[in-house]
């Protein structure tokens, strides 16, 4: 009911109502760390609080809830993890990697090469990915992407979004999700900057950040206020599918009320693909909202099925990037950036220019050898007239690329522009974290050198150390709230608080109640914010398996094999045992690890160094003692296989090697190379030879393809 209609007694009911209904979300917020409620519904409770309280002065409360202060949870929105992965998009650059983005799926389905894969093509829009959940019809969760695995709940703001339905109609499944990606039109976007120049504030960057923020904004009611809107392309979860192929499920949506893009279209090849993306890009101008590429998915969903995912992308899918937009300016200088690794890269500091609507400064010289002009293989990247390797001076007058979120990258050298006392650039020769560590160019595993430049100061370089703990509290690592890059640069040098090792994060609470709560009294915190970065840290200490093995910063151990591993060993006790052993030289072990599907020498080598090395056992064990590592969730644990390892050999026949693999994977099974007595299933087609022989040997169970259909259920 509005305000203005309640009467003195529902007034004085609402607010007592309300005074109780917020001090509960409090406790369950601050003290239980279990909200019930999202931040923006929360805010709408106290929102509507106040309105009553200035309507009716006379009747606040003396335990008014507008009187508590930093009541209002500040820690951002609530977390909601997906039903079903967000994923992203493989990228193709040109019309060869269209092709093999078709004959790749061709190989994985075992389809004969002439037998074409029909593809939807679609305009990718810049935007950001939203999933909107229904249950029985009704919307009930909007969320963010975020990590993937787990979003923002912006429940509230969305439901202001005039193309997003609050209701679906009768006929739709009782569990919808609907995924899309929500944008600002450009001309709702130059509106905007229009009346932003007006009131005299700062001007928006570009319509995509816009958006993303407008969809963040804590009030509902400012989301509302910008013109936000929506193209709806795939699903989440979903209870019953009302098509077999990618266009009818679109155009299903369309049914249910969601717009969706006029564009999409079904092409019979990739040919007929590659013609739909040249007549997308001919009508991009013209458009009222960014786009920047094409996206092409299979259209039977029997086949995307059949191809499933990757660790981040689908097989199905692919994005045909638009080629990127380039821009001329002068290069003022040349820093050196450290990386977690050692690494030093070189990067340009440029006089500011824009790059398809974006303001850059800064873009990335690679390493030495592209700055004089070579590529990796030693090939010249910047022949100038008479075929010799132009190399990149300060001063030049360079051209600069940006594409989509890479970072940009100094192309090439306007030679006509160079000032005549331009010096060719020395690349350091020692680290510039002064420790004077002599810095080498990388060894590579052919025995000759790289084109890397690495400190060898390792956990002694103050800058490998910073980037380490910058990789840890990153979003696919610790993902701590209020501890950014920013955070972690002011802490790393602290000098009450200084947090230089993971550990550290962990005992930061204790270490400022000793120092009698100094934080709190810092530029930029408060009781309230120092109340919640411990609440974030504290919430982390329960830590997933996948994300403390990439959080750990291991060499060539990233996010996806973090994540074979987590699967393979299960526990943080198992792993440990056997990176320790690996690293002592135990060959079982390591023949062991070896052995895991998609783990190869390259990252056994690197964990035996990263375990083998005092400094680094000695980080590890203060870190797990102040952590519980949950063991890692085996995926379809209800299947017969899951948690077993797998061989496949000799020839299969109604489905490729490839599939097999992704779909005993899809079933929690993990899936072996070579028969071991750890092997738990041999699946032998016709032709199996000496891994018949070892299974036998090991006692290990052996089926044939049917018997492993059999075994999983499937007909
Ligand atoms: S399909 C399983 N279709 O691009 C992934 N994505 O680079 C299904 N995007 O996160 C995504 N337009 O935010 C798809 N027509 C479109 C898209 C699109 C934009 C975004 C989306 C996704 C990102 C991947």
């Amino acid at each position: 009911m509005p305000v203005e209609d309640l009467s003195e007694d529902q007034a004085r009911g609402e607010l007592e109502r309300l005074a109780k209904e917020i001090a509960a979300h409090n406790r369950r917020y601050f003290q239980d760390d279990a909200p019930t409620i999202s931040d923006a519904a929360f805010d709408a409770l106290r929102r509507r609080n106040e309105a009553i309280e200035a309507a009716f002065p006379h009747l606040k409360r003396a335990d008014s809830p507008s009187e508590s202060v930093g009541a209002t949870p500040a820690g951002g929105f609530a977390k909601v993890v997906h039903a079903v992965p967000m994923l992203s998009l493989e990228n193709a650059f040109n019309d060869d990697d269209v092709r093999a983005f078709v004959a790749q799926m061709q190989r994985f389905l075992g389809l004969p090469d002439d037998e074409a894969i029909a593809l939807t093509a679609e305009p990718k829009i810049d935007g950001l990915s939203m999933s909107l959940r229904y249950e029985n019809r009704r919307l009930v969760v909007g969320a963010t992407r975020g990590d993937g695995a787990e979003g923002e709940d912006v429940t509230e703001n969305v439901r202001t979004i005039g193309d997003i339905p609050d209701e679906l109609p009768n006929g739709a499944p009782d569990v919808v999700e609907v995924r899309g990606e929500i944008y600002l039109g450009k001309q709702d976007f130059a509106e905007l900057n229009r009346k932003q120049a007006e009131a005299g504030g700062q001007l928006y960057v570009n319509p995509r950040n816009t958006a993303a923020g407008s969809l963040r904004q804590k009030d509902p009611a400012a989301t509302a206020g910008r013109p936000l809107r929506f193209f709806a392309y795939t699903w989440g979860q979903m209870s019953a599918r009302p098509a077999e192929t990618q266009m009818g499920m679109v155009e299903a949506f369309a049914a249910w009320g969601f717009p969706i893009n006029p564009l999409m279209r079904r092409c019979d090849s990739a040919g007929d693909a590659l013609d739909a993306y040249r007549a997308i890009e001919a009508q991009r101008a013209k458009l009222d909202y960014d786009i920047d590429g094409v996206v092409y998915k299979a259209d039977s969903l029997a086949l995307q099925d059949r191809l499933g995912f990757r660790t981040r992308s689908p097989r199905w899918a692919i994005a045909h990037k638009f080629p990127a937009e380039k821009a001329t300016t002068v290069l003022e200088a040349i820093d050196i950036q450290v990386g977690r690794t050692g690494a030093l890269t070189p990067v340009a500091r440029l006089r500011p220019v824009t790059v398809g609507g974006v303001v850059v400064t800064n873009a990335t010289l690679h390493n030495e050898d592209y700055i004089r002009g070579y590529g990796r293989d030693g090939q010249i990247l910047r022949p100038d007239a008479e075929g010799a390797a132009v190399d990149i001076r300060v001063g030049d007058t360079v051209t600069v690329q940006r594409a989509g979120d890479v970072i940009p990258q100094v192309l090439d050298v306007d030679l006509a522009l160079r000032p005549a006392d331009a010096e060719p650039y020395a690349f350091p020769t020692t680290c510039p974290c002064d420790l004077r560590t002599e810095i080498v160019r990388e060894e590579i595993a052919t025995g000759g050198e790289g084109i890397v430049r690495r400190c060898s100061g390792e956990f002694a370089c103050p800058f490998q150390r910073k980037e380490h703990l910058i990789h840890f509290v990153s979003r696919n690592a610790f993902d701590i709230e209020g501890l950014g890059v920013k955070q972690i640069e002011a802490f790393f040098d602290d000098p009450d608080l200084p947090v230089r090792t993971p550990a550290d994060i962990f005992t930061l609470e204790q270490r400022d109640k000793d120092a009698g709560g100094v934080l709190k009294d810092r530029e930029g915190y408060g009781e309230v914010s120092v109340g919640n970065l411990f609440a974030a840290i504290n919430d982390r200490r329960k830590i997933a398996l996948e994300r403390f093995l990439n959080a750990l910063g291991i060499r060539h151990v990233g996010e996806g094999t973090a994540r074979v591993l987590a699967r393979a060993y299960g526990s943080w006790t198992a792993f440990h045992e056997a990176a320790v052993k690996v690293a002592a030289g135990d060959e079982p072990a390591r023949e062991e690890m070896d052995g895991i599907d998609q783990i190869g020498g390259t990252v056994v080598e690197a964990i035996a160094r990263y375990f083998g090395e005092a400094d680094n056992a000695r980080l590890v064990d203060d870190l797990v003692a102040a952590l519980e590592i949950r063991d890692a969730e085996q995926t379809a644990s209800d299947s017969p296989v899951a948690g077993k390892t797998v061989v496949f050999t000799g020839s299969l026949e109604r489905m490729t090697r490839d599939e097999a693999k992704a779909m005993a994977e899809r079933l929690g099974a993990k899936v072996a190379g070579s028969v071991s007595s750890k092997t738990d299933l041999v699946v032998a087609g016709p032709g199996a030879g000496s891994k018949l022989k070892q299974a036998e040997k090991h006692s290990v169970e052996v089926v044939d393809e049917a018997g492993w259909f059999d075994l999983i259920g499937a007909t």
